[in-house]
């Protein structure tokens, strides 16, 4: 383990037993859906929240057996060493045509809820035929009080508690996204970072 990293939060299996686990439900409500609505089996559409989602996604989609296409978002609301949210930008062209397609947002965390607003909202103007969030961790609700972004998630694989974690896709300053379990920081570590 990196010596900037503290505790481990969630380990390697419990990662990948709750990413199978997701991917299970996630397949499952797919199905249901397309055979309900008696859509083609190509209307269904995963879009990862980049960077921080891109772990997840990789693993997340390899458990789901179903035909599928990739259409990718990258948001920035972190700059630098902070470990605040600085509000939503979307920082790549936001995925089109998304009228009658099964839509899944793949997001690493929900913290205050802007992120997963502001792309929920946007993909929803495109009347997508269904729309579901899923989430590899949740932190508590207080963290999206002070933001007001009540947000519906579908799939949450872990709660955690309010503490900044790195590992598994996500960061500090652009580091850590390769380490393989959800860990804290020392807070050495972490030496200029805002709020
Ligand atoms: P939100 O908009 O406040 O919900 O924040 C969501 C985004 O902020 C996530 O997609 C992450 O990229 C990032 N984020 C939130 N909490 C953490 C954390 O503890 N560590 C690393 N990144 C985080
Ligand atoms: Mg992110």
């Amino acid at each position: 383990m990196h010596l900037d990293l503290d505790k481990t939060l969630v380990s390697r299996e419990r990662i990948a037993t709750r990413v199978a686990e997701l991917g299970a439900s996630l397949a499952r409500d797919l199905e249901r859906d397309l055979t309900a609505s008696g859509h083609s089996p190509d209307q269904i559409v995963i879009i990862p929240v980049l960077t921080g989602a891109l772990v997840f996604t990789a693993d997340l989609i390899r458990c789901l057996p179903l035909k599928l296409s990739l259409r990718l978002v990258a948001v920035s609301s972190y700059p630098g060493k902070s470990m605040e949210s600085k509000g939503v930008s979307i920082a790549s062209e936001l995925p089109k045509d998304l009228a009658d397609k099964h839509v899944v947002i793949v997001d690493d965390i929900l913290d205050s809820g802007q992120t997963l607003a502001v792309v929920r909202g946007l993909i929803e103007k495109q009347n997508p035929a269904s729309v579901r969030c899923c989430v590899l961790l949740r932190k508590p609700p207080s963290a999206r009080k002070a933001g007001g972004h009540e947000v519906r998630v579908d799939y949450v694989g872990f709660d955690i508690p309010d503490d900044f974690v790195v590992g598994y896709g996500l960061d500090y300053d652009g580091f850590y996204r390769n380490h393989p379990e959800i860990a804290t920081l020392r807070k050495e570590a972490v030496g200029g970072a805002k709020g």
